[in-house]
């Protein structure tokens, strides 16, 4: 085969294959969305899931998480919320779960060696990543 020719498919696979992983990445963050989020902020992320009635705390429209901020999307400030390293400034009391603590259960199952933490907690800091990455993609434009 001609070289360019070759290093011209190889270059096609290599960005197909990442093409496929990135959307393979987003479907299981809007299906993560969809199993742990939408009781609460509805399927849509605009809030009045069926499970919003029976709070006290009204779950916010996640769709204007960057027009509540002023027009910036802040990926930590949301990615550490929904981890639980932050806790409600409004009335003090937390009504969304603290999903780090909750993955890191389903994650480890009954195992107790560090090994399966080590690798549970790098693969639910990428799962949050990529749920924060996908309410990005639904922000309203102001
Ligand atoms: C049991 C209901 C419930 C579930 C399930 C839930 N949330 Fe929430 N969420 C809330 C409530 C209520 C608030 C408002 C703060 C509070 O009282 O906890 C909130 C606040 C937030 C905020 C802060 C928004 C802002 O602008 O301040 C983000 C981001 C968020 N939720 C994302 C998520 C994500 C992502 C998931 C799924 C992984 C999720 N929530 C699951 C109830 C829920």
């Amino acid at each position: 085969m001609h070289l360019h020719l070759f290093v011209f498919v190889a270059a096609m696979v290599v960005l197909f294959g990442h093409a496929k992983q990135v959307d393979a990445q987003q479907n299981s963050a809007r299906q993560d969305f969809l199993n742990l989020c939408a009781d609460c902020h509805n399927s849509d992320a605009k809030g009045n899931g069926p499970l919003a009635k029976n709070l006290t705390n009204i779950p916010p429209d996640l769709t204007r998480i960057q027009e509540r901020a002023g027009g910036s999307f802040d990926e930590k400030a949301v990615y550490d919320w929904i981890l639980g390293l932050k806790m409600s400034n409004a009335h003090g009391s937390r009504e969304m779960p603290i999903w780090g603590d909750w993955l890191m259960d389903e994650a480890v199952e009954d195992s107790t060696s560090l090994d399966a933490a080590t690798a549970a907690e790098r693969e639910i800091k990428q799962r949050i990543m990529a749920i924060v990455d996908y309410l990005k993609t639904l922000q309203v434009e102001e």
